[in-house]
């Protein structure tokens, strides 16, 4: 439990972790390569150490000190037998990408994870991936962890997407590295491209053309990447930064990948202070944000932007509990099968501190501007639900008692420490 009040201004530069879908996808890309890897600056988070553990568990040596890590791969169908299940703890990430890889290679493996991830569908991955040819057991039809996989030959697919998910078009392409002839995937929206823009970047035999992408078998070369900071930790500031009344804080060397910043979009659309610059481009533009207290109004989220900004949406809900007007969001029933429902778990939360929040099916509409009030309030162990609320907690009147807080660790250990410095910058 923490215990959480308004400060009185928000001052200085912040350099915020790794990013997480990178860093996911260098270790896997990394163990799948032939020859050594070396990422820097890898996400502190749990969920990513929940990779790089499996991994290990796959045969595979990674050497970790901090930020930095050195993979030595295996190849494109290397991995060894585990003797034992493969904990993926609270990462759905990990568990989908694992999947699509996993199927390809010639060992017997099972996935298993929390509480929470193991409620999460995977019917998403498998059907496709059945549709390949892979063998894959699990509870619910095959749908839910623990899942066993029997790795084998796969032949390649054109796949359409029903919803558009960058961890299922990423377990098929991953899959694709290894199944006979072309894998396609379309998808109905664009999701997150870091792996499109990590194929094209190492050379891999991949195409794109419009939201269809095509990979053929290949090796993978080992790399060197530096990860930057990731925006979906960034965007906490960005949110704090434009509610609270008293704020100028600068957000250093984040990923400005345009497939993630929908709500860096969006805050501007609703009227936003802040100055965007970009400094590096490959294979993800990198760049510093300044963020300024904003009088804000809030307007109807277009859905074809909600892939962009699917994890910073409950924080979104708070931001409009501080603007003017109503805040519509329809088209992302995608949250209610996150680490929480998060519709249910923002909603009760922010009705709690006063907030007018109506709850939809697929999403919600907040109206404002409402004054929040300090309450005893519940992360339901979803990490971004305990990082939403607390931005709400510092622009509420009195404190805020959050049940939960150490669930933070998912995907930025240090989130607390880091708004302390902010708030005690002279
Ligand atoms: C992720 C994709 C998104 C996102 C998740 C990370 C990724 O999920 O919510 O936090 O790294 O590919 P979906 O692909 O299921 O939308």
């Amino acid at each position: 439990m923490i215990e959480l009040f308004p400060p009185k201004k928000l001052r200085g530069r912040i350099r915020i972790p790794g990013d997480k879908s990178l860093s996911h996808r260098g270790l896997i890309l990394g163990a799948l390569a032939e020859g050594l890897t070396r990422l820097e600056n890898l996400s502190p988070g749990q969920d990513v150490a929940s990779t790089l553990h499996v991994l290990r568990r796959l045969g595979c040596s990674i050497e970790r000190t901090g930020g930095t890590v050195l993979v030595k791969g295996k190849g494109v169908a290397g991995f060894e037998e585990p003797a034992a299940p493969l904990n993926c703890g609270n990462s759905g990430t990990t568990t989908r990408l694992l999947i699509g890889v996993l199927t390809t290679q010639p060992i017997f493996s099972v996935l298993t994870g929390d509480r929470s991830l193991s409620r999460r569908p995977m019917s998403r991955v498998v059907a496709p991936l059945e549709k390949m040819g892979a063998r894959i057991w699990g509870r619910e039809h095959h749908s839910r962890l623990p899942l066993a996989i029997l790795g084998g030959t796969l032949h390649g697919t054109h796949h359409t997407l029903p919803v558009a998910s960058a961890q299922v078009k990423t377990a098929l392409l991953l899959a694709g590295l290894r199944a006979e002839g072309e894998t396609v995937v379309t998808e109905p929206a664009q999701s997150r491209d870091h792996t499109e823009r990590l194929f094209s970047w190492l050379g891999l035999p991949f195409q794109k053309n419009g939201h269809t992408v095509r990979i053929r078998p290949a090796s993978v070369p080992g790399f060197s990447l530096n990860i930057p900071g990731d925006f979906s930790s960034a965007a906490y500031f960005l949110a704090l930064g434009t509610i609270h009344p008293n704020a100028d804080i600068w957000i250093d060397r984040v990923n400005l990948n345009p497939t993630r910043t929908g709500f860096l979009q969006i805050l501007q659309e609703m009227g936003a202070l802040l100055e965007v610059e970009e400094i590096a481009s490959v294979p993800e533009p990198v760049g510093a944000v300044r963020v300024r207290s904003s009088q804000l109004k809030n307007l109807e989220v277009p859905a074809d932007k909600i892939p962009n900004l699917i994890d910073e949406l409950p924080l979104l809900a708070v931001v409009a509990t501080q603007a003017e007007g109503t805040l519509v969001v329809h088209g992302a029933a995608e949250l209610r099968v996150k680490e929480s429902d998060r519709i249910a778990t923002l909603v009760k939360g922010l009705r709690k501190m006063g907030a007018a929040i109506e709850e939809f099916a697929d999403g919600f509409a907040v109206t404002g501007p409402t004054p929040l009030l300090g309450a005893s309030v519940r992360s339901f162990g979803d990490h971004r639900i305990a990082m939403s609320l607390s931005v709400a907690a510092l622009v509420a009147k009195g404190g805020t008692r959050l049940q939960g807080d150490r669930w933070v660790r998912i995907s930025y250990p240090a989130f607390f420490e880091d708004l302390k410095q902010l708030s005690e910058e002279k």
